[in-house]
């Protein structure tokens, strides 16, 4: 995927014309999309810029990037399936193909608008187990609702996003509606009580579907979902009241389907377990080649096939893994340390986790952690006015405040119904912070001295 990308003449009209509309002056435009007068300024003479910049500048002012960039400098994986009536593309062909991003949120009625956004730049290795997901929730036989479990960080947000864009392109099902209960807060391998309480209830959960169905009365969802075959993603399922949901969810389906996210197991007979396995060493590769690409970090680039097979050991093939291991050899500049610590976590991905927050946390700056502490306390993304405001952080800080936390995997971009960015969390990051794991990690004078030798050559 191309690191860069340059707007074609005929995407820079398309801007200038949506940017007429918006009647933005300069200014106003690069404060929207967080970049620098002179980035800005390359944009609009089609000069190369960085992807992301690239995409926040269209997506501010109201148009696909897909339109506006070159077309010979999108790769292929970027673009959306186009429906041509005589090629149906394969399912296969579907579920690899990367959903418009952001999805086209302004118009109320289009399909798949619940669906969130991937957050990862391309998930990879995934194909065949969200093609048998997604088929297996278009069997009659199957049960009718099934529970893609697994433990932090493995995928299965990514890989339900995957397959409900594959449901609605693929005219499997009518539409997607899509609830998120609360992040998980884990305690000593549980959930905590306080989220115990917070869990999402059966009234909750209706008055969401409510919501997503054009706003209906709660009385009528039982007869919208029953007229037609949708799709009901529940992620992070592990913190709702699932005694009393599932059983009355059974009752309002078929020919409607339920897929679960969560990292608990469920032994409902109408529940059926699926089981997210880890990466395969192949995947894993291609996902640390693509990140090192992506933020040019050599150690990775010239590791050898000995250091990957370690890496992908060390990892357990949990893609937020070795995203965290990414960030940690930026930082560090080279692979050996990184591996030697990660052998103490001894293969437990939870540790993994805890150790690359912990070495973050330590190396980032004040404002940074400041941000980070409030975020951690707010249940949904944060857009910049909101930290701003809440905060009082800078605007020049807030830059270099989201270079680190992106360096460092620790935040996570999305978009909002109205095409507003949204900076969130991974659930694991955040219940870290909320529970004060982060407090207890001051740098002791021999760390200093460790991270000084590595990144300085300094005896
Ligand atoms: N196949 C993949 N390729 C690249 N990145 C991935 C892949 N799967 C997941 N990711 C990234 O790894 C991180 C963890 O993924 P995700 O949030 O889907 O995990 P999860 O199993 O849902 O975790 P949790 O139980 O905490 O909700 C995210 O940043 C996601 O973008
Ligand atoms: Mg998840």
């Amino acid at each position: 995927m191309a690191d860069k990308l340059r707007a074609s003449e005929q995407g820079l009209k398309i801007v200038k014309e949506a940017r007429r509309k918006k009647r933005w002056t300069q200014e106003k435009w690069r404060q929207a999309a967080f970049t620098s007068i002179s980035t800005l300024k390359r944009f609009l003479k089609g000069e190369r810029i960085d992807r992301d910049t690239f995409i926040n500048i269209c997506e501010v002012v109201g148009v696909k990037w897909e339109e506006v960039a070159e077309p010979s400098e999108i790769q292929e994986t970027d673009l959306p399936v186009v429906s041509v009536a005589s090629t149906t593309p394969s399912l296969e062909d579907q579920i690899n193909v990367l959903p418009l991003q952001p999805i086209d949120a302004y118009s109320k009625n289009q399909r798949g608008i619940w669906i969130p956004n991937l957050r990862c730049r391309k998930v990879w290795g995934r194909e065949s187990f969200s093609e048998d997901v997604l088929h297996r929730l278009n069997d009659p036989q199957e049960a009718p609702i099934l529970s893609l479990c697994g433990s932090a960080g493995y995928g299965k947000t990514e890989v339900a996003c995957k397959v409900a864009m594959a449901a609605v392109r693929n005219n499997l099902f009518a539409d997607v509606l899509w609830v998120k209960a609360r992040d998980t807060e884990f305690s000593d391998g549980k959930i905590s009580q306080s989220a115990r309480d917070e869990a999402l209830s059966w009234n909750q959960l209706l008055q969401e579907i409510a919501h997503q169905l054009d706003g209906c009365s709660v009385k009528r969802v039982h007869q919208r979902i029953k007229e037609e075959k949708r799709l009901i993603v529940l992620d992070n399922a592990e913190t709702a009241q699932l005694e009393e949901i599932l059983p009355k969810l059974n009752e309002m389906l078929n020919p409607s389907r339920v897929l679960l996210t969560s990292r608990f197991q469920t032994n409902a007979s109408y529940v059926g377990l699926i089981n997210i396995p880890p990466l395969e060493e192949n995947s894993s590769y291609q996902l640390l080649q693509d990140e090192a690409k992506y933020k040019n970090v050599p150690a990775i680039l010239q590791a050898n096939t000995e250091q990957l097979q370690q890496v992908y050991h060390l990892s357990c093939g949990a893609p937020l893994a070795l995203h965290f291991i990414v960030g940690r050899v930026f930082d560090d500049g080279t692979l050996e340390p990184v591996l030697s610590a990660l052998e103490q976590a001894g293969g437990d991905v939870e540790k993994i986790y805890e150790f690359s927050l912990k070495t973050a946390w330590q190396r980032i700056s004040n404002v940074t952690k400041n941000v980070l502490r409030y975020m951690g306390n707010s249940d949904a993304g944060v857009t910049w006015e909101e930290l701003s405001g809440a905060r009082q952080v800078q605007e020049s800080d807030w830059i270099v405040t989201r270079r680190e936390l992106g360096r460092w995997y620790l935040i996570e971009k999305e978009t909002d119904a109205k095409g507003k960015p949204r900076y969130n969390l991974h659930p694991w990051v955040r219940r870290s912070l909320r529970g004060g794991l982060v407090d207890k990690w001051q740098l002791s004078l021999q760390e200093w001295e460790q991270i000084a030798k590595w990144k300085y050559d300094i005896d």
